[in-house]
């Protein structure tokens, strides 16, 4: 059986630089067709030139004749100014604006410490602009349990925010919870959207130590419980406009994964297809695969669907236990284990 669909985007990819971004750029280029690339390099891209030079040398790292086109972001601070905001609009290669509480991840310790006291003048230049904020979910307070950290995000920042701002555009990073669903469907369509990874969909908390601890199931926000993982799936499958595709793909070398102080981060774009149609199949929803994919993340940023295809073949085949580099490897999500599902031709 073959299924042949608009050629995806992702819209949620870390790229990271020099040798990781040569490594991995051709993985993401031969599937997808644009990426929102996050800005959390060190040091983090903040500035409208920064992000111009990061998009060319992610140009540079794609193998010759490709297609791929990385739409890129700024990493919010307290100290961005409404003025970046106008010069990333203009660049015309900004869509969005990430929004990393401080200490949340991977590199977000220059992210934002108090975002109604420091940063309202640029959010709200971001309306004006139609300049999407782009939010990694979770409040940073030790004292809050890791599992509960989205679920009081949405309370006390997200819930504040559209109230404050009703018309920015909002994208829910990698929702996790049934917490977040019922608050994304409860928002304005077109203002507030969520992008949804594999991990999310095919993974629940167990996986994290299932016979023996599991670094490479390991990201920011956590796996949940499987009544979260359930709500997503439902979500996704429903044919709501509001959630896309959005792989969070964050590889981390091998050794960085399988360490003490491991690293957070899943590596899946060289199989994020085929796992997104394997969750669709399981529910009988192969029909609204594309729509999640490939429509509803270019409709909500505004920008043109794809003209372009992939075909999807029915024919299993095995994932990678790992992938070598020169400097070293990165295993990805499902490494080792058969999926239906393949990438057969654009
Ligand atoms: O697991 C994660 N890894 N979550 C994030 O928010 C950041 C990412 C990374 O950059 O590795
Ligand atoms: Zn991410």
């Amino acid at each position: 059986m073959e299924l042949t669909i608009t050629q995806p985007d992702d819209w949620h990819l870390h790229l990271r630089d020099s040798d990781l971004l040569h490594a991995v750029a051709p993985h993401s280029a031969s599937t997808f067709r644009r990426a929102i690339v996050m800005p959390n390099l060190k040091p983090p891209i903040t500035t409208t030139a920064a992000a111009i030079a990061y998009r060319e040398s992610i140009l540079k790292a794609l193998p010759s004749g490709s297609s791929f086109d990385p739409l890129m972001t700024l990493y919010l601070t307290d100290t961005t100014s409404p003025s970046e905001i106008k010069l990333a609009r203009q660049s015309g290669v900004v869509y969005g604006v990430k929004l990393y509480p401080a200490g949340a991840t991977t590199n977000s310790q220059d992210g934002v410490t108090d975002l109604f006291g420091k940063c309202l003048s640029v959010l709200e230049e971001m309306v004006r602009q139609n300049m999407p904020l782009l939010v990694h979910g979770e409040v940073t307070d030790p004292d809050v349990d890791i599992f509960d950290r989205e679920k009081v995000f949405i309370e006390t920042v997200l819930e504040p925010l559209i109230q404050q701002l009703p018309q920015l555009k909002i994208v829910m990073e990698h929702i996790t919870t049934m917490d977040a669903v019922k608050f994304v469907e409860s928002c304005k369509e077109g203002f507030v959207a969520a992008t949804v990874t594999p991990q999310h969909l095919l993974l629940n908390r167990n996986s994290l130590f299932q016979g023996g601890l599991q670094p490479h199931n390991y990201c920011l926000p956590v796996l949940k419980r499987e009544m979260h993982r359930e709500a997503i799936v439902q979500a996704v499958t429903s044919g709501s406009k509001k959630f896309f595709l959005g792989t969070d793909s964050a590889p981390h070398e091998r050794r960085r994964k399988e360490s003490s102080n491991g690293c957070a981060g899943i590596y899946s774009s060289p199989i994020a297809l085929s796992l997104y149609a394997k969750v669709f199949e399981e529910e009988g929803a192969l029909d609204k695969l594309e729509a999640f994919t490939s429509f509803n993340g270019p409709d909500f940023y505004g920008v043109p669907r794809n003209s372009s295809k992939v075909t999807l073949k029915r024919d299993p085949w095995k994932v990678p236990e790992l992938f070598s580099f020169s400097f070293g490897e990165i295993v990805p999500l499902f490494a080792g284990r058969t999926l239906q599902w393949q990438v057969v031709s654009d």
